[in-house]
């Protein structure tokens, strides 16, 4: 029987990869599946894990606080090697563009094992932006054997950089998987965080949804949107719910420009469900996330998107998300215009997503099970 060892390390890889756990996991007798985890991220993995009801075989256990990028990456590397030595898998499951992907990715092509890459082919080709993560795509695309692009955007950026058709296959993006898994639940299950945001939203104002934790934003581009935040907070009458990224660069900031606004609520990183039912319930999105651009639209929710660049111009073609950056006066303006401007609101709001249809995951286990077959 193959080996498969699935990996990750972030919040947003294990929330894409748990639908992928569960679908190899339910069929034991065809492939040997264990998961590995790096643990780059500590509680916000753990969050996660929990709610998909997932195991890790093998714990790195590797965050600091305040990390950096060169041990970070270098502890990746060094830890995965008892791990393969241990399974000696066929195939390693790794994905998208952290420090844990595309380090596990050299380290599994190091130990001989075939690279499938999850999330494949997303491309702004700006070296720095986002930063490192579009490296780390490029990187983990040059490592991989197998590549999993999740449009055909996708698939058309590996084949300019000449990755061999026949091992790209265009199949969604399983973040949809996780969704659908998640969206009704979130209404059945007894979750603390839940409850607890249900008696503080006012059902009675739009309520904006705010994450943001990208690198090349650290510095003047936070303090830029927190401003604008600020003054949207006092100029209109709405409540602004801002589950806060762990990341001491990003809690500083915050923390320093809007700790006591009152209809600003600064909370911790929220698991899961409790972050789909606050998206259920907004009115729109601000943020830099990669993964909430990706499934707001599939809960009718324009996205404002803080970035200059974007490696998703799906959502930009089919006019679920603007992309404002992180001037304070721009992102001010479009918020307003959302706000107010309904014909633009509705637009945004029934776009579809061109993201999958949730059977994703079904259909990278099938491909492998074929392309191991062979
Ligand atoms: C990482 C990824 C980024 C991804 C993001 C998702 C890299 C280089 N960056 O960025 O691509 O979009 O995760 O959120 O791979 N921290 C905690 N607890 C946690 C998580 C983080 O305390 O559960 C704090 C720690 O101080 C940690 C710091 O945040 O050192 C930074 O974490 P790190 O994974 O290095 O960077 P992110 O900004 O989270
Ligand atoms: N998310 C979450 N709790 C939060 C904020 C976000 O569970 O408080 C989820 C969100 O639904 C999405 C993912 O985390 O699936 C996005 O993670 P993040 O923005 O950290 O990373 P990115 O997608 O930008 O890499």
């Amino acid at each position: 029987m193959k080996r498969v060892l699935i990996v990750f390390g972030t919040r947003p890889e294990a929330i894409k990869m748990a639908p992928l756990v569960k679908e190899f996991k339910k069929y034991e007798d065809i492939f040997d599946t264990k998961v590995c985890v790096t643990a780059q991220h500590r509680e916000m993995l753990d969050q996660v894990l929990d709610f998909f009801e997932i195991t890790p075989d093998y714990d790195l256990n590797l965050m600091k606080p305040g990390q950096n990028l060169f041990t970070l990456t270098a502890d990746v590397i060094s830890s995965m090697k008892p791990v393969l030595d241990d399974f000696i898998p066929d195939y390693v499951l790794v994905h998208g563009d952290t420090t844990t992907s595309s380090a596990a990715a050299l380290a599994s092509f190091y130990f001989g094992a075939k690279v499938c890459h999850i999330e494949a082919g997303l491309r702004t080709n700006n070296r720095l932006s986002p930063f490192p993560e579009e490296m780390n795509r490029q990187i983990t695309g040059r490592l991989a054997d197998i590549h999993f692009a999740p449009t055909e955007q996708s698939k058309l950026n590996l084949l300019k950089e000449n990755v061999d058709p026949d091992f790209i296959f265009v199949t969604g993006n399983t973040v949809i998987d996780a969704l659908l898994y998640a969206k009704d639940k979130v209404e059945e299950i007894n979750d603390e965080q839940i409850e607890f945001l249900k008696s503080i939203v006012d059902p009675t104002k739009d309520l904006i949804l705010v994450t943001g934790h990208r690198r090349e934003n650290f510095g003047e581009g936070f303090i830029n949107i927190c401003n604008a935040i600020k003054q949207i907070a006092l100029e209109q009458d709405v409540q602004i719910f801002y589950p806060v990224h762990l990341n001491p660069n990003v809690q500083k900031p915050v923390n320093n420009v809007l700790k006591d606004i009152e209809n600003v609520k600064l909370i911790s990183p929220l698991n899961y469900p409790a972050f789909v039912w606050l998206m259920k319930k907004s009115k729109l999105i601000i943020t830099d996330s990669g993964g909430v651009q990706e499934e707001a639209p599939s809960l009718g929710k324009p996205v404002l998107v803080m970035r200059n660049t974007t490696e998703r111009p799906e959502a930009l073609n089919a006019g679920t998300v603007i992309l404002v950056g992180t001037d304070t006066a721009e992102i001010i303006h479009h918020t307003k215009k959302l706000l107010m401007n309904k014909d633009l609101y509705n637009q945004m709001s029934t776009a579809h997503n061109p993201y999958g249809n949730g059977e994703t995951s079904r259909e990278v286990f099938e491909i492998l099970l074929k392309l191991s077959s062979n």
